[in-house]
C-alpha cells in the first residue's frame, strides 16, 4: 500500500522560494493553455540570444518531428560562462572536491573562461569544427566539465562516455559517432583505486580509425602507453593555446551532445540533443526544482558521464551564474560519512543524489551522519530510480533533519531535464512519489489499450505534448527513434516506465516496463547483457531479467544455457562475468547466473520473461497464466535449480 504520510511545506522555504503553491498552479495551468507565450518568456528569462527565434515551437509526434526555437542563434557556453563575467567573474563557478579529501580546488567564472578557451583552441588547432563529435572519456574532474564547454564553444558535438565503460563499450560509442577526436586521461582515482581509462582507450581506438588525436590529462602520473603523432598531453596542448577564442554562433537546433543510453533491443542508442531547447529547459528547472538562489553551493553527486551530470551538474548551474560541486570519489571513502563531510566543508546547501547511495549509507547507520553538522543543507534531491518510502524517510530524518524538503525527479536522458518532482515551496511532499509535472508537461497515464485514464489509475506513462529539451532524435537513426518511443501509443512521448496517479494527481513511478533495468540508477537494456553473455564460446543462449534488491534497486539475474557437453562450475561463471564486465563495464556484471537446461517459451518460441522474473524473485507460487508453455517441466526445473538472490 501506498504510504500515506504527507510533509507540508516548511514555512521557512516557502517564504523565500522561487515558486510557491498558487504560483505552480497558475503557472502550470499557463504554460498548457498558452504554451507558446509561457515558453517565449521562458527562453528570454533564462538565455541570452544572439538573435531571437522565429518560432517557439513546431513538433509532430507522428513524425518525430520537434523544433524548438527555430531561427534563434545562441551559445551554450557563452551562456554558461562569458555572460556572468562583468557581474560575477570573480564569484566561484565550480568547486571539485577531489578523491582525495585533503585536496579541493576552486574555480572562479573567470578562470573556468580562460580554461575553457584555450582548451577549445587546442581542438580548433586539431581541426576541429563545428558539427565534429568529440568523445569525452574522463573520470570527475574539472577538465571534463572544461571539456564539454570547450566543445560547446566551436559547436562540436560532445559524447561523453561513463569511465566505468569497459574499451569495448567505449569503442562503440566512438564508432557509432564517428568522432574524430577523443579526450581522456591517463588514469581514473575513485576510492583510492586506479582506473585505467587511458589503457581502456588505447584498446578501443585500435579500432576507431577516425579519431586522430588524444588529448590525455595527467591525474595519476601513472604509466601509460604512448602513440607517437596521435597523443597529446592536456596540460602542454592547454598551455601553449591563446586565450581568446570568440564563440561560435550556433541555431537553436543545431545539435549540442549525444549521450547513450540503453533501450530494451539492440546497441545502446545515441539520443541527441540540440541547443536553444536544452538550455532554456536546464536553467529553468535547476532554478526552480532546486529553489536555487544567487550564492548558493550546489551539489549534484552524479557523474559527467550520465545525463544528470550533463544537465545538474554542468549547463544548468552553470547557465544560472551558480556554484557548482563536482565530486571525484564515492560516498564511502575514506569512510561512510564522506557525502556529510564534503558538505560541511563546503558548506552544501543543495544535495542531489541518488537512491541507491541512500540505501547503502542507510544500511551502516545513522553515526556516520550524526557526527557530521549538516546546518548548511537547505534542499535534498533524488534521482535515477524510484526511492523508497524507508529511504526517503531517512534521507528526510536523519540527513535533513526534518528540515529540508526532498525534491523526487523523475526524468530520463530523452527528456534532458526533469519532467515530474515536486517544488520545494509549492509541493506537500509524499514519500515515494515524484509528484507533479513541471511547467509545459503534460503527462498522462495509458491502459493497456492506449487511451488515456483520467483520474486516479495505473498503466504506462506518456507525455503528450512536445517540452524544449526534448530529444530530438537518436544519431543516425531517426527511424530507431520513432519506433522506440512514438509508434506503439500514436500521439504521444512514451516514456518506458510504469505510473500510478493517485486522487491527489501526485505520480507515483513503478519502474520500467520494457527490459531496461536500473541497477544502482544505471540503466542497462537486458539485450546488451545476453549479447555480451552468449559472446563467450561456452553459451547457448540467456536470458537477463531484474529481480528487487535492497541496495541496488534492481539485480541482474542470468539465465544461461551452455553448448552440448560444456560443464557447467563457479569457474564458468567467473568467466561469463568477466566476458560482460569486459564487453560493457563492471556495472552490467550479473549478480546471479543460473543455468539452465531450456528456457520457458511460448509454442511459438518467445522467451516467457514474465515467468524468469517471478522465479528470480522468488515469486514461486504466483507464476501467472502457464498455459501458453510449450513444456512445462523446463519451469519445474528452473525452479528447483533457483539460486536465492537479493
Ligand atoms: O525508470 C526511470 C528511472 O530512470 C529511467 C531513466 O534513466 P536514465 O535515462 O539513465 O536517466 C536517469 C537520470 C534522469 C527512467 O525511465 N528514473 C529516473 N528518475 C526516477 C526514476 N524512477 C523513479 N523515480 C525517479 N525519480
Amino acid at each position: 500500500m501506498p504510504h500515506e504520510k504527507v510533509y507540508p511545506v516548511p514555512p521557512e522555504i516557502a517564504a523565500r522560494a522561487h515558486i510557491d503553491a498558487e504560483g505552480y498552479r497558475t503557472l502550470y495551468a499557463r504554460s498548457l493553455q498558452e504554451p507558446e507565450a509561457f515558453w517565449a518568456e521562458q527562453a528570454q528569462r533564462f538565455i541570452t540570444w544572439e538573435r531571437r527565434w522565429e518560432r517557439v515551437c513546431d513538433w509532430d509526434f507522428q513524425r518525430a518531428h520537434i523544433r524548438w526555437f527555430e531561427g534563434g542563434r545562441l551559445n551554450a557556453c557563452v551562456n554558461c560562462l562569458d555572460r556572468h563575467l562583468d557581474s560575477r567573474g570573480d564569484q566561484t563557478a565550480l568547486i571539485w572536491e577531489s578523491d582525495n579529501p585533503a585536496v579541493s580546488q576552486r574555480f572562479t567564472y573567470r578562470e573556468l573562461h580562460a580554461q575553457v578557451c584555450r582548451l577549445a583552441n587546442v581542438l580548433k588547432n586539431q581541426g576541429i569544427g563545428k558539427g565534429d563529435r568529440v568523445c569525452i572519456y574522463l573520470p570527475m574532474i574539472p577538465e571534463a566539465a572544461v571539456a564539454m564547454l570547450a566543445c560547446a564553444r566551436i559547436g562540436a558535438i560532445h559524447s561523453v562516455v561513463f569511465g566505468g565503460f569497459s574499451a569495448e563499450a567505449l569503442r562503440d560509442r566512438i564508432l557509432d559517432a564517428d568522432c574524430r577526436l577523443l579526450i581522456t586521461a591517463d588514469e581514473g582515482l575513485r576510492g583510492g583505486k586506479h582506473v585505467p581509462l587511458k589503457a581502456n582507450a588505447d584498446q578501443a581506438l585500435r579500432e576507431c580509425p577516425g579519431v586522430r588525436s588524444v588529448l590525455v590529462v595527467r591525474r595519476s602520473g601513472g604509466k601509460i602507453g604512448w602513440t607517437e603523432g596521435r597523443d597529446v598531453w592536456y596540460h602542454e596542448a592547454v598551455a601553449a593555446a591563446a586565450e581568446d577564442c570568440p564563440p561560435e554562433s550556433m541555431e537553436a537546433e543545431d545539435p549540442l551532445f549525444i549521450l547513450y543510453t540503453s533501450g530494451s533491443t539492440g546497441k545502446p542508442k545515441g539520443v541527441v540533443h540540440t541547443t536553444g531547447g536544452y538550455m532554456v529547459y536546464a536553467a529553468m528547472t535547476h532554478r526552480y526544482v532546486f529553489d536555487y538562489h544567487d550564492g548558493e553551493i550546489y551539489w549534484c553527486t552524479a557523474d559527467v558521464g550520465w545525463v544528470t551530470g550533463h544537465t545538474y551538474l554542468v549547463y544548468g548551474p552553470l547557465a544560472n551564474g551558480g556554484i557548482t560541486l563536482m565530486f571525484e570519489g564515492v560516498p564511502t571513502w575514506p569512510e561512510p560519512d564522506r557525502f556529510w563531510q564534503v558538505v560541511d566543508k563546503h558548506q552544501v546547501n543543495i544535495f542531489y543524489t541518488a537512491p541507491t547511495a541512500i540505501r547503502a549509507l542507510m544500511r551502516l547507520g545513522d553515526d556516520y551522519v550524526k557526527r557530521t553538522s549538516r546546518r548548511s543543507l537547505r534542499i535534498l534531491g533524488s534521482v535515477g530510480e524510484p526511492i523508497n518510502p524507508e529511504a526517503w524517510e531517512w534521507y528526510y530524518h536523519v540527513v535533513g533533519e526534518g528540515r529540508c524538503p526532498i525534491v523526487d525527479t523523475w526524468w530520463q536522458t530523452e527528456t534532458g531535464g526533469h519532467m515530474i518532482t515536486p517544488l520545494p515551496g509549492a509541493t506537500p511532499l509524499k514519500p515515494g512519489s515524484a509528484a507533479w509535472p513541471f511547467f509545459g508537461v503534460e503527462a498522462v497515464i495509458l491502459d493497456d489499450k492506449g487511451k488515456e485514464i483520467e483520474g486516479p489509475g495505473e498503466g504506462v506513462l506518456a507525455i503528450k505534448r512536445s517540452w524544449p529539451a526534448q530529444a530530438r532524435t537518436l544519431y543516425g537513426n531517426h527511424q530507431r527513434f520513432l519506433e522506440t518511443y512514438f509508434k506503439l501509443y500514436p500521439g504521444y512521448y512514451f516514456t518506458g516506465d510504469g505510473a500510478r496517479r493517485d486522487e491527489d494527481g501526485y505520480f507515483w513511478i513503478t519502474g520500467r516496463v520494457d527490459d531496461v533495468l536500473n541497477v544502482s540508477g544505471h540503466r542497462l537494456g537486458t539485450a546488451e547483457i545476453e549479447s555480451a553473455l552468449v559472446e563467450h564460446p561456452a553459451v547457448a543462449e540467456a536470458a537477463v531479467v531484474g529481480f528487487p534488491h535492497d541496495v541496488k534497486g534492481q539485480g541482474i539475474y542470468a539465465y544461461v544455457i551452455l553448448k552440448e557437453g560444456v560443464q557447467p562450475g563457479e569457474e564458468l561463471k567467473r568467466e561469463l562475468s568477466e566476458q560482460v564486465s569486459r564487453d560493457i563495464g563492471p556495472i552490467a556484471k550479473p549478480d546471479v547466473i543460473q543455468f539452465a537446461r531450456d528456457l520457458p517459451k511460448t509454442r511459438s518460441g518467445k522467451i516467457m520473461r514474465r515467468i524468469l522474473r517471478k522465479i528470480a524473485a522468488g515469486q514461486i507460487d504466483d507464476l501467472g497464466d502457464t498455459s501458453t508453455l510449450a513444456d512445462p517441466g523446463v519451469v519445474e526445473e528452473l525452479i528447483r535449480n533457483r539460486i536465492q538472490a537479493g
